[in-house]
């Protein structure tokens, strides 16, 4: 069995936002993370990685997903449990549909918009059902105070789905990385402010990654 796919979603889709940075941190965290049982790059001349135990880290950004707001006409819970990409009604849900069957467990980035997760989050999750359902997925959300009121809100809501969420929930406070201001017409990765990365890991911040990241890996085991 190869090893399993488990994909870290960038939720936010304005630019510029600070998503896709604090998406890498928590991808570099976990990559770089000995404890965590990710697959190795192999030399052309190696085996491939076969361990169904690895896991390989991959990013899905929902801005470059583009999906229109929710205009499926087909009830996602209502369709083959087994194989519902081919019967919905839209390409873009099709579409989003095989993306996401490709992938065994999830870590949602989130931001903290309003005391609750931005629309486009909500809106990738509920275009899709059976894509989601059984599979392990852990949050980690960020805002001022560590956007914990999102975590909380998408718990709920991947819970709806009958999605297996771990129990470490990380939370980063955001104080004083600044996004970059002026005109922007491609994106540029913001640096994480220095005094922001001290405070983190002041809290145990690359721990909780590391304790999220096993019990992923766990829920994971249990499915081979
Ligand atoms: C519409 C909106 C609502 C927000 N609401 C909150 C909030 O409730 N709590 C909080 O801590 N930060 C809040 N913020 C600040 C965001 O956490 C911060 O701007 C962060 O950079 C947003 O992520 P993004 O840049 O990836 O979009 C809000 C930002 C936006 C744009």
């Amino acid at each position: 069995m190869p090893p399993k796919r488990v994909a870290i979603i960038t939720s936010s889709t304005r630019t510029p936002r600070l998503n896709p940075t604090i998406t890498k941190y928590v991808h570099d965290a976990l990559d770089t993370d000995p404890t965590i049982p990710t697959r190795k790059a192999t030399s052309q001349n190696q085996t491939p990685d076969t361990d169904p135990r690895h896991i390989i880290l991959s990013i899905i950004d929902l801005q470059a997903q583009s999906l229109p707001l929710y205009d499926e006409s087909v009830i996602p819970a209502g369709l083959p449990p087994a194989d519902p990409t081919p019967h919905y009604s839209k390409a873009h849900t099709r579409a989003w549909s095989a993306v996401v069957r490709e992938y065994d467990a999830f870590i949602f980035v989130t931001p903290q918009y309003n005391w609750s997760i931005p629309a486009s989050l909500k809106n990738a999750l509920d275009y899709l059902y059976y894509e989601w359902k059984g599979k392990p997925a852990a949050i980690v959300s960020y805002g001022s105070r560590g956007g914990g009121k999102a975590a909380d809100h998408l718990k709920g809501v991947l819970s709806g789905l009958r999605m297996r969420v771990v129990g470490t929930t990380v939370g980063l406070p955001v104080k004083f990385t600044g996004l970059p201001v002026g005109d922007h017409e491609g994106e540029e990765l913001v640096e994480i402010d220095e005094r922001d990365l001290k405070g983190w890991k002041d809290a145990g911040v690359e721990r909780m990654l590391r304790n999220m990241g096993m019990e992923l890996v766990c829920e994971l085991d249990k499915d081979l």
